[in-house]
């Protein structure tokens, strides 16, 4: 009995001091050194934190390369965060000096080698956002550890500029913005050129990102300037074409900005702007929270990406043919748009307060606003068709978050499942709609019983929050978070959600332009869980109706 717990504990020695390990990695810029973590059995993990992808870039321009280091690198602290503000835009916090990425390397009984790869890009509005936890928190949203452990896959989350220093422009040369997707675009490019050293294949990588993000992986698969850099695209809530990814008139807002930090708004505007203050200038591009049905809050996203003539040579839906050969999926969470209207109308979750008819006619008249009366009405009696003569309390609240939620995502989602596929060559593509319930709905609870998945509510299942934080979640989150992963995972290794290492709950067909079929996901998808068509009556009226109506003389 002793020597046999002797021997086990021997096994086990062997086991953690014989434990799979990159160790010291050669990188282009040098050697670095990240951490070795035991996971189980057999399983080990590489986690490199704060891995510099570029030099610490010029204010308002494009990243450089970085210039290396000599001995070994020690990549085992998440560095600072890109300088953005805080929760109530009064402060800022993060450096300038951001451009690093982390990486997630699982590996069995003997180093891996040729694993797919998985790049994060985050959302928040372009305005802020890290991937850069605490390494006292080991469980932190973007922790790549369970995605990787569990799929297989090396993950990469990497950092790009936001707020002001990442996406202002005047327009023109003289500043022209997109700042933080070339950043993106720089780690991707590292990504490709070097990951093959920890054990990935530069032919296998697949960029996903939520939001902005989402919007971001969207915009680096229409850029002609990643041929063969990436194979495989997620964008979940938000595509290139919605309404709030691109700025037409950046200058305004620029204008804005130079004011505050007391430059002036002449030729001499951008000269002054690139040697303002940093943090001066990052407080001077907040977004205005006040919005009401008038006045939506989606309008008030000013720091986006601009069709700056070199990353987007033309506006985004003339781009399609640059991404025929990526693989895509895009998806949307049902109640996307919660968050956003009910900023913009209040009482909708509110359980004694109706919502009157009269905002839900205000709303959709700021969404149609360049085709006048017309646009409204036809857009109002879309909406009101499944109402009956008597709609209930909850029926008109609804029918706000539907149209907040098809205006903001799902429509320009839609939109660019379509043109993907009937762009693509060897692309696939596929659709999903994402319809875990939110746990902040039902009674006693913020949001109302009818709640289905806010804006964002998928990060923690793809993520794999149900798992590394056990106790928080009831057994069906974790059903979902293991069918989101196995699908994202199985799409990095072969390009298809069905096949790969893990089993998923029901096959997901593609989306084709005649069949537009698309999954749902939740912790109760079977195989009654794919649709086709989604929401096809609101998508014709906004992709096909509105834009067809002329627009309304001056006068009117
Ligand atoms: C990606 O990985 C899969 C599975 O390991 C492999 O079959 C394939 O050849 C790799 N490369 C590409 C470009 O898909
Ligand atoms: C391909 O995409 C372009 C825009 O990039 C679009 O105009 C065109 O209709 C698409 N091709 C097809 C066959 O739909
Ligand atoms: C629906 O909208 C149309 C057009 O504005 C209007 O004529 C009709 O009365 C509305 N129906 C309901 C139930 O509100
Ligand atoms: C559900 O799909 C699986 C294969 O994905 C099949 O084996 C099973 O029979 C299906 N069940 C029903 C009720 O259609």
């Amino acid at each position: 009995m002793a020597r046999l717990g002797l021997l086990v504990a021997f096994a086990v020695f062997l086991e953690v001091v014989s434990g799979a390990s990159l160790g010291v990695v050669n990188t282009e810029g040098g050697m670095v050194q990240g951490e070795n973590i035991r996971l189980g059995f057999r399983r080990h993990m590489d986690v490199f934190r704060g891995v510099p992808f570029a030099d610490i870039p010029g204010r308002f321009e494009k990243p450089k390369r970085h210039p290396g280091w000599d001995g070994i690198l020690k990549a085992t602290e998440f560095r600072k965060r890109c300088l953005q503000l805080k929760f109530y835009m009064t402060h800022t916090r993060g450096s300038e000096d951001c451009l690093y990425l982390n990486i997630w390397v699982p590996h069995g009984s003997t180093v891996s080698t040729d694993l797919p790869v998985m790049v994060w890009i985050y959302g928040g509005g372009f305005l802020t956002g890290s991937s850069m936890g605490s390494k006292i928190v080991t469980t932190y949203l973007y922790s790549g550890q369970e995605i990787a452990d569990r799929g297989n896959v090396i993950v990469v989350t990497l950092g790009y500029r936001v707020g002001t220093l990442g996406f202002l422009s005047t327009g023109d040369s003289s500043l022209p913005g997109n700042y933080g997707l070339w950043d993106q675009q720089a780690a991707i490019a590292w990504v490709h050129r070097n990951i093959r050293s920890f054990g990935g294949d530069p032919d296998n990588v697949t960029i996903f990102g939520e939001s902005a993000g989402a919007a971001s992986v969207s915009f680096q698969t229409l850029t002609p300037h990643n041929k063969g850099l990436f194979k495989r695209a997620i964008s979940q809530s938000g595509v290139a074409l919605c309404p709030w990814a691109i700025n037409k008139n950046p200058r305004k807002f620029a204008e804005e900005v130079a004011l505050k930090v007391n430059c002036p708004t002449d030729e001499n505007m951008a000269a002054c702007l690139k040697i303002a203050d940093p943090v001066k200038l990052t407080l001077a591009g907040p977004i205005s929270l006040s919005s009401s049905p008038d006045s939506p809050i989606v309008e008030n996203l000013l720091l986006s990406p601009v069709i700056d003539g070199d990353f987007l040579p033309d506006a985004p839906h003339n781009l399609f043919h640059n991404a025929a050969d990526i693989d895509y999926i895009a998806g949307i969470n049902d109640m996307d748009g919660h968050l956003f209207t009910s900023l913009d109308v209040p009482s909708i979750n509110l359980p004694l307060v109706g919502t009157s008819v009269d905002v839900v006619k205000r709303l959709l008249a700021s969404y149609t606003k360049d085709k006048g009366q017309a646009g409204s009405d036809i857009a109002f009696s879309t909406y009101n068709s499944t109402w009956g003569s008597n709609p209930s309390r909850e029926t008109i609240k609804r029918t706000v978050v539907e149209i907040g939620t098809d205006y903001i995502f799902l429509v320009p989602t839609q939109a660019a499942l379509y043109l993907h596929a009937a762009n693509a060559t060897t692309g696939r593509t596929y659709s999903y709609s994402f319809s875990q319930p939110s746990y902040l709905g039902g009674i006693g609870r913020p949001y109302p019983k009818w709640m289905g998945a806010d804006h964002a509510d998928d990060l923690q299942y793809v993520f794999g929050l149900p798992f590394s934080m056990h106790l928080s979640y009831l057994p069906r989150y974790r059903d979902v978070s293991g069918y989101l992963i196995a699908y994202w995972t199985n799409f990095a290794r072969t390009g298809d959600p069905n096949k790969g290492e893990l089993s998923v709950p029901v096959t997901w067909p593609e989306f084709t332009i005649t069949g537009q079929k698309f999954l749902d996901i939740n912790s109760k998808t079977n195989n009654d869980s794919v649709g086709q068509k989604m929401r096809e009556p609101y998508v014709h009226f906004w992709t096909s109706v509105l834009p067809s109506l002329p627009k309304p003389s001056k006068n009117e």
